[in-house]
């Protein structure tokens, strides 16, 4: 396929992406989370290349992105009780609803089941773009399977490159890790995926959600057996969870070990934390103060590339909790780690 094309985020070229996806061809947007990978979704075509592109297995089903929840029902049917109040609440917005679907329609919908993930984006440019094709548009992140997902236009094009017709570059994504995914199919509501509305924010709206096989009351442990190479930098990361200075001080014994054995090291740890290294030449990427979820989830992606484009032997990290969106940051470092985690008491 030709090189893709960098379309800037103007009203011509969202013109010419809506053209793009009515013709059946995929075209990478930034969302308030994540670049997507979109495609026409009513199109088999279409969902076939977006499989084909990120080299996704068939059988993970991708998330439909509307203009406006009035669209609902092309792609769902039976809405379940509270989804008017979540849609309320939360659209546009970060977070995707699974829903009964509409048969026959969804083209990206695995064989045999029969819900649908959907959401509104809380990016402007992206609700314009998917009013613009005029169809509901299916986006999974746009990054090559299992690899970290992208924040910027340059992410995507480093996995996407000549893969797909065009990408939207409209700068840096604002929440910086992907929504939150709520099952409304069981009762009560389960929570399949954290991201960025919060399991407390959720609670406050539902009462009970139930918390989905993948996700432990504790942020975020993947069960044994579903562990899966996700978000996952090239070079292994080893995850510390813990009270502050326990983490603190096994960072610095496992960095100082790793180092005396002629291993490159990468830190990927909250700015407060710098000071503790600063006698010693580690790799650091720094990414913002630990009280500041939001801004760490905002820069984990990048400053997780940034650190792995370096090559260290080891990238080492401890998470900054479980509270609001730090949930999310804590299950998505988990799952970089996957499975190299150390908990302290
Ligand atoms: O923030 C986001 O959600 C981004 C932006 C582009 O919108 N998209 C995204 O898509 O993260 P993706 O495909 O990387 O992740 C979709 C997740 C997967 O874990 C998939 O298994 C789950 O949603 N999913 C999709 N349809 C589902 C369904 N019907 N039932 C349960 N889980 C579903
Ligand atoms: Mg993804």
């Amino acid at each position: 396929m030709a090189a893709t094309r960098i379309l800037a985020a103007d009203e011509p070229s969202l013109a010419v992406a809506a053209a793009l996806l009515r013709a059946g061809e995929l075209v990478a947007f930034p969302t308030e989370t994540v670049y997507g990978l979109g495609g026409d979704a009513l199109n088999p075509h279409a969902v076939a290349r977006i499989f084909a592109a990120k080299g996704r297995p068939a059988e993970d089903p991708l998330i439909i992105h509307l203009a406006a929840a009035a669209d609902l029902d092309l792609v769902t049917r039976d809405p379940p009780p509270a989804l008017a109040m979540l849609a309320d609440h939360f659209w546009p917005g970060p977070l995707t609803l699974v829903l009964p679907q509409q048969p026959g329609r969804a083209a990206c919908r695995k064989r045999g089941r029969e819900t649908v993930a959907v959401r509104v984006p809380g990016l402007p440019l992206a609700r314009r773009l998917i009013a613009a094709a005029g169809t509901p548009i299916a986006a999974p992140s746009a990054n090559r399977f299992g690899h970290t997902s992208p924040t910027s236009a340059a992410h995507v094009l480093a996995d996407l490159d000549g893969r797909i017709a065009a990408v939207i570059d409209g700068g840096a994504t604002n929440v910086g890790l992907e929504s939150t995914v709520l099952d409304l199919t069981s009762t009560p509501p389960t929570l399949l995926r954290p991201g960025g509305v919060s399991l407390e924010q959720l609670q406050a709206l539902l009462g009970e959600v139930a918390l989905g096989a993948k996700v432990a009351p504790g942020g975020g442990q993947i069960a044994p057996g579903l562990l899966e190479r996700h978000y996952a930098p090239e070079h292994p990361l080893r995850l510390v969870i813990g009270p502050v200075d326990a983490a603190r001080a096994w960072l610095r014994g496992e960095a100082e070990q790793l180092l005396a054995a002629g291993l490159r090291v990468g830190l990927l740890i909250p700015d407060e934390d710098a000071a503790f290294f600063a006698d010693r030449t580690y790799d650091l990427e720094l990414l913002g103060p630990a009280a500041q979820p939001e801004l760490v989830a905002q820069r984990l992606y990048a400053a997780l590339r940034a650190l792995d484009a370096r090559r260290p032997d080891r990238i080492l990290a401890r998470d900054i909790g479980i509270a609001g969106i730090a949930r999310a940051v804590a299950d998505r470092l988990r799952r970089a780690a996957a499975g190299d985690v150390t908990e302290l008491g």
